[in-house]
């Protein structure tokens, strides 16, 4: 019956080309999508796992006896400096709201630049345009501009920022010696979006938590309205010592529970999506698909919560998962930043119902 078999051959033929079509143009999102699906198989949870439980209520007192509660003496002798190092990014809103949050318990804040992303391309030096608007932490603030460079054949956008993150080291080093040989300092390490509370440094810089501890976050997507969950543990504090070096792996296997914020992808405007997904360490993410750089949809996925690069979201049990895949809007902003809730007119794009940028 070859007649038959013609008839079956077309239509079969049609399907085809178009799933090959199909596979080709989104190949990307389709290897993600599965890799996602299974990772609760395949992968384990990075990150410290021995939780210290944080005790914290407004108005405590942090002395001697809530270092017991955790487990932990109370420092004695010479007072800790206390400095924020902090890779400057163009999130000049986030900046602010976390100098504010420290301001009163950072005696230094080191800042790095560069005129490039770690994906090489040129970029404008925020910080450096905008130094009016934190005039008022002039005296606490030491800057750098670290000259950026397009990336070299063989090189990634990782190589770059080990390369930005050892400039902050020899900052910090080169610093060092400003300050009595008898005073110690406690360096905070996290990216600009990963926010710890002021209380947390104080409860650090009060009791003796040894060489070094990561800081749960709780970590939002595109403002304080999508809590993803408890996931954000890169943060940390460290003791500075002579070989200790600015980073943002693992250092030690404790961290201490809800410890701050960690508000990723939280831009005031459209542009900074674009230059986010085009210049981090991750842009392998696009995948080729420059539609994901539409205006339109960015701002829709915002005002939805849902994954901005149209991935299934990172999980690592399947309960994880299917709760991740729609975030519920929070209709609460109570525990966030003070300075973020005494301004929320000019932050409103950070707190619920402010999606539309
Ligand atoms: C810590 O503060 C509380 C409340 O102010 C007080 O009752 C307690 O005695 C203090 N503990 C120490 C060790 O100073
Ligand atoms: C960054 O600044 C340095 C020094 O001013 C300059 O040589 C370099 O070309 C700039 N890089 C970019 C990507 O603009």
């Amino acid at each position: 019956m070859p007649r038959l078999l013609r008839f079956l051959l077309i239509p079969a033929f049609i399907f085809t080309i178009a799933l090959v079509y199909f596979v080709s143009r989104n190949h990307y999102q389709i290897g993600n999508a599965l890799s996602s699906a299974t990772r609760p198989i395949w992968d384990k949870a990075e990150g410290p796992t021995d939780i210290v439980t944080h005790y914290y209520a407004e108005g405590l007192d942090i002395n001697g006896s809530v270092c017991a509660l955790h487990g932990w003496k109370e420092r004695l002798g010479s007072r800790f400096k206390v400095i924020d190092a902090i890779l400057m990014s163009t999130e000049l809103d986030l900046l602010e709201i976390r100098m504010n949050e420290l301001d009163p318990v950072v005696d230094r804040f080191y800042i790095i630049e560069s005129n490039a992303t770690f994906t090489g391309l040129p970029k404008e030096t925020s910080f450096a345009l905008n130094r009016q608007r934190f005039a008022k932490f002039q005296k606490k603030i030491s800057y750098r501009l670290v000259p950026g460079y397009p990336l070299e054949p063989g090189q990634t956008a990782f190589d770059q920022e080990a390369n930005t993150r050892d400039q902050m080291t020899k900052l910090i080093r080169s610093h060092m010696a400003e300050f009595l040989p008898e005073t110690q300092s406690l360096v905070i390490m996290s990216d600009i979006d990963e926010i710890p509370s002021a209380h947390t440094i104080e409860l650090l810089r009060t009791c003796d938590f040894g060489q070094s501890i990561h800081l749960q976050l709780r970590n939002y997507v595109y403002s304080f309205e999508w809590l993803v969950g408890f996931t954000s543990w890169r943060a940390s504090v460290h003791r500075w010592d002579r070989d200790t070096f600015y980073r943002h792996s693992q250092s030690s296997n404790t961290i201490l529970a809800d410890a701050g914020w960690h508000c990723s992808y939280c831009f005031r405007t459209i542009p900074e999506y674009i230059t986010k997904m085009r210049g981090f360490s991750h842009a392998d993410r696009i995948g080729g698909r420059l539609d994901l750089l539409d205006p339109k949809r960015i701002q829709d996925t915002i005002c939805r919560g849902k994954d901005i690069f149209g991935m299934l979201p990172e999980a690592y049990n399947y309960v994880d998962l299917f709760s991740k895949l729609s975030l519920e809007s929070a209709t609460t902003a109570v525990g966030l930043p003070l300075f973020l809730i005494e301004n929320a007119e000019r932050f409103k794009f950070l707190l619920p119902g402010g999606c539309q940028r």
